[in-house]
């Protein structure tokens, strides 16, 4: 049986209740109660719409993936048209596919934070801070089952933001399809013009070496010596972002990057 109240806390109460309404304990009891209240929803809402937040974000990157391959319908199902690719956690350091993770679920943000999987880079032209052993790439094959594209995540540093993105390369390891980034905080009409549909069109049928096998592929304004094959027009207004899309681009697609990779690629070892 629960104790009667005693009459001090009567009293208390009694006070509490009787005191007019701009009192400073009646104010400050609603302005407490709004705040909890008020917590306990959006928290309640915050974990209840994580699940569908996650749903958004996979449903996001794999609409970007089959943009990028040039495969999106917005009248297709998504997750159906995903099933098109095939996932596999390339290791960066041997070029080769590894099977010490689950393609389906490893998490490359993580992995790039996680210091057994990742290192610090010294020369950082992407501006990443680490670069990581091991990422998620997305291979495309034809009916006979033969290799027809590859799409490589990238990521790197423009003027305010760190730009995410992919590239799709042809299955000769050597000819860009397309490219483009699905995550970036560069300003509307200057950086994020990178999202324009003409400017992202420039990218394919590029290359990225020449024919003495050189990392040729620029983002500039001008030209570069090796033509036109391997150049992409800068952005106008915007020479820092299209730095740093060249840097990335130049970092991803070298040593420290897929070279490995795209060099058996070239070798048809896929
Ligand atoms: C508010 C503001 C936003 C800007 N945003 C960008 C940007 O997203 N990317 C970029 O490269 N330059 C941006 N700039 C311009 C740069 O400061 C710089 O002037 C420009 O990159 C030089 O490019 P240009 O040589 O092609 O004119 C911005 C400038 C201002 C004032």
């Amino acid at each position: 049986m629960s104790e009667p109240m005693s009459n001090e806390n009567k009293g208390a109460i009694a006070q509490f209740l009787a005191a007019p309404p701009d009192s400073v304990g009646k104010t400050l009891f609603v302005a407490i109660s709004v705040c909890l209240v008020a917590s306990m929803i959006v928290s309640t809402a915050a974990v209840s719409l994580r699940p569908t937040q996650e749903a958004n974000k996979l449903r996001d990157k794999q609409v970007n993936i089959l943009q990028v391959a040039g495969l999106y319908d917005p009248a297709s199902d998504v997750t159906e048209a995903f099933a098109a690719f095939e996932p596999q956690v390339l290791d960066l350091e041997s070029g080769e596919f590894t099977d010490a993770f689950d393609a389906a679920t490893f998490d490359d943000l993580a992995a790039a934070d996680d210091p057994e999987l990742s290192r610090a880079l010294e020369d950082d032209p992407a501006s990443i801070g680490r670069q990581a052993r091991f990422r998620t790439v997305y291979l495309l094959r034809d009916d006979a089952g033969e290799l027809d594209k590859v799409i490589l995540p990238l990521h790197g540093y423009g003027l305010w933001s760190t730009l995410y993105g992919f590239i799709a390369i042809e299955e000769n390891g050597n000819d860009i399809f397309g490219l483009q980034f699905y995550s970036h905080a560069e300003t509307p009409g200057l950086g994020a013009e990178v999202d324009n549909p003409r400017w992202k069109q420039q990218w394919n049928g590029k290359r990225l070496h020449d024919d003495a096998g050189t990392l040729q592929i620029t983002v500039s304004k001008s030209a570069p010596a090796a033509g036109a094959d391997f150049h992409v027009d800068g952005l106008a207004g915007a020479t820092l972002t299209t730095r740093g899309v060249d840097n990335l681009v130049k970092f991803w697609m070298g040593e420290e990057g897929y070279a490995l990779f795209l060099d058996k690629l070239q070798a048809g070892e896929f």
